[in-house]
């Protein structure tokens, strides 16, 4: 038996950091689905492969194979890619990349089943309402796009990369349209799924509300 906790939302509502927060207190294995979009992107930037060669894009996920170890360490066909996902170009490949079809379905399956046989808490877009539908709670992780947009600069001036506060509203609410619009699996709160609003909360004061709704239906 496995007890699944699905936390949805939009990018720079403080999932990853919060969701991570809450695992290690809760003793939960904290799964970023994200990351899995990310290797697929990396798999295809490594092999040449564009968006548009399908049948190329599908002879690559048969042979693909995704590690995520304990500790976080992520694992593309048996190489470490913790951080090399979280580089620019891969930002910029995974969003057109996480709209296929047929990478949707075969991530599908990859994610099920690292969950198997695990107590999990897991975050991403579609969690309660497609990965896992039957999740034992489900979380909705929101904030208004103008804090999200504040944290993303913040964020950029600690790596030191310049951006202007305009610049990041306009691309995250772009990503918002995108993702909620897309025809598979579009970013949307499961109708059991509670809302959260971090707009006005710290990352502390967030995984304490998210942990007190986990242990009122656990
Ligand atoms: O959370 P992130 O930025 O690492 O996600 C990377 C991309 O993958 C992002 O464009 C949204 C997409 N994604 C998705 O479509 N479904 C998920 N369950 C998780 C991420």
């Amino acid at each position: 038996m496995s007890f699944v906790v699905a936390i949805d939302g939009p990018a720079g509502a403080g999932k990853g950091t919060i969701t991570k927060l809450v695992g290690e207190k809760l003793g939960l294995v904290n799964i970023d689905t994200g990351a899995t979009f990310r290797c697929v992107a990396l798999n295809m930037i490594q092999e040449h492969i564009d968006i548009q060669e399908e049948d190329k894009i599908e002879k690559m996920l048969t042979k693909i194979n995704i590690e995520m170890h304990p500790d976080g360490k992520i694992f593309l066909n048996g190489e470490e890619v913790t951080h090399r996902i979280r580089e620019n170009d891969v930002n910029n490949f995974v969003s057109p990349v996480s709209v296929l079809p047929v990478v949707r379905n075969k991530l599908l399956e990859v994610q099920r089943n690292i969950a198997k046989g695990k107590n999990v808490i897991m975050e991403g877009r579609d969690i309660g309402t497609v990965v896992f539908p039957d999740a034992d709670v489900k979380i909705y992780l929101d904030a208004t796009a103008e804090e999200r947009a504040r944290r993303r600069v913040l964020q950029n001036q600690e790596k030191g990369i310049e951006c202007s506060y305009e610049e990041v509203l306009e691309g995250i609410k772009d990503r918002d349209k995108r993702d909620s619009t897309r025809e598979i699996a579009p970013l949307k709160k499961a109708e059991d799924a509670i809302y959260v609003d971090s707009t006005n909360l710290n990352v502390e004061q967030a995984a304490e509300k998210i942990i007190e709704i986990i242990k009122q239906k656990a």
